[in-house]
């Protein structure tokens, strides 16, 4: 059942009070964060249609936010999402071959996510973060100024976590 639990609710209604009366729907974003973590890493339409509940809005005004940002998974994804940038200045800087060596190591294409459920990859637009091109997201996390040796050693470090 998609429920929070008690102690996610009493921070639910936490976020809901930080904004005025009317005006709930402001709490939507860190809502779809906290239901995305708790709920598997992605948003089905029966989870954002109890987003949608709490707040006391409609389900398309969720399914338009959570499809619009890219930090919103719309299907399932792997447990490591690695989102390299490939706008302008990180595609000068060398994304492209980015994306394809880990396309290439990994066995997957753009947007899939490989056999054993460890890693998505999810081409990105601009994460706000030129300077450090080429760049990725992982998690809460920005890898910088990625070179394909760099990109090896963190897929050989998460993998081996995940055996431990
Ligand atoms: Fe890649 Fe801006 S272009 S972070």
């Amino acid at each position: 059942m998609i429920k929070f639990s008690q102690e996610q609710l009493v921070k639910v209604q936490e976020i809901i009070d930080r904004y005025p009366e009317g005006k709930q729907k402001s709490a939507l974003i860190p809502l779809l964060h906290m239901a995305q973590d708790e709920f598997g890493g992605w948003l089905d339409a029966p989870v954002m249609d109890y987003v949608a509940e709490i707040l006391h809005i409609l389900p398309i005004e969720v399914y338009e936010v959570a499809t619009f940002y890219s930090m919103f998974n719309t299907h399932p994804v792997g447990k490591h999402v690695l989102e390299v940038c490939r706008t302008g200045p990180c595609m000068l800087n060398g994304s492209d071959d980015i994306i394809e060596h880990i396309k290439q190591k990994l066995d997957i294409k753009e947007g899939q996510t490989t056999a054993d459920g460890l890693f998505t990859l999810k081409p990105a637009e601009c994460l706000g973060a030129c300077g450090y091109a080429p760049m990725m997201q992982l998690g809460k996390y920005f890898k910088e100024h990625l070179t394909k040796e760099k990109v090896d050693a963190l897929i050989d470090e998460l993998t081996a976590q995940s055996k431990n």
